[in-house]
């Protein structure tokens, strides 16, 4: 039994610059650097740095930066032997900017990941059945995703659905109706709520209309102040970690990864938030997106150095 991860793989082109643009400017950067990235791609890396080897499904272009990707993943040990080549699509790209305080904008070009299929999925499906936990973004469509999460809940995996982008609300609210437990950033939140979560009581009460919408498990991202909680009437805010935050690019996809390795190593679900915190956090000290990833010993001892 393993966590089983199906999402985009994506090339990124990340620049730093001074500031992020605002409408219709043009701002300079002296160098970009490229790596695997993609949400999806982000949780496997980060998934298989913490100890566990996941089932990763995803899909690519037959083209350069494809090839590139697969022999990146392959290098640092992931298994690829379920990636997708697409016939005719490009690998998806995304085009992202840092500014000096770590904080990005990110354009998505899709391509590949947009062309996973039903079909795909099907092909797929006793890996899907056979997880105990799967991880999901929506960086692909959502008719793939939908089939992924049935398969899985077939063979009773937990589905873990880190809702970004958000989609349109009615398909959020049908996908919501199948997922055990959903991870929105605060952003998300908003959107899936209408309500800020800007403190305990407020994502308190946004968690609320979440678990309305079908998860038994609610866990609110709230950046370095850490994630809000809530589950079988149990809720809390774990405190975030200070660190030294140089790109936040994939920080969300490191804490959904760190949470599913810490139930699937048999974390009670507070540990596991913090265990998610911790991964997240040491993500954004160092550059990249999926090469942030940290290992294992490095998450034990920044909780550990904050017991
Ligand atoms: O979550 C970060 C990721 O979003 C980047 O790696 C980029 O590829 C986009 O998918």
């Amino acid at each position: 039994m393993t966590i089983a991860v199906v999402g985009s793989s994506n090339f990124d082109f990340a620049a730093r610059v001074a500031k992020l643009p605002v409408r219709g400017q043009t701002v300079s950067s002296r160098a970009y650097k490229t790596g695997p990235g993609g949400k999806g791609c982000n949780q496997a890396l980060a998934v298989a740095r913490l100890g566990v080897s996941p089932v990763f499904i995803s899909k690519l272009g037959d083209d350069m930066l494809g090839k590139q990707l697969i022999e990146t993943l392959a290098t640092e040990g992931l298994d690829t032997t379920n990636l997708i080549v697409a016939d005719e699509a490009q690998t998806g790209i995304a085009l992202i900017s840092i500014d000096e305080a770590g904080e990005n904008m990110i354009t998505v070009v899709g391509g590949a990941n947009m062309t996973m299929t039903r079909t795909d999925l099907h092909e797929k499906q006793e890996l899907l059945r056979n997880c105990d936990y799967l991880l999901l973004q929506l960086e692909c469509p959502v008719v793939a995703i939908d089939c992924a999460i049935k398969y899985a809940r077939e063979g009773n995996a937990k589905v873990i659905l880190d809702p970004a982008p958000v989609a349109d609300l009615v398909v959020m609210r049908d996908l919501l109706a199948l997922t055990h437990i959903v991870t929105p950033n605060q952003s998300e939140c908003l959107a899936l709520t209408g309500i800020d979560p800007v403190d305990e009581a407020t994502a308190s009460s946004a968690s609320i209309k979440l678990h309305d919408m079908g998860p038994e498990t609610v866990i609110i991202k709230m950046g370095g102040d850490g994630a809000f909680y809530s589950s079988g009437g149990q809720t809390g805010m774990v405190p975030g970690f200070v660190v030294n935050t140089v790109d936040t690019v994939g920080a969300g996809d490191c804490f959904n990864a760190g949470l599913a390795v810490a139930l699937h190593g048999g974390q009670p679900l507070k540990d596991a938030v913090r265990f998610a915190c911790a991964t997240g956090a040491l993500s954004t000290t160092n550059n990249g997106a999926a090469e942030a990833a940290p290992r294992l010993a490095d998450v034990l001892s920044l909780i550990e150095g904050n017991a």
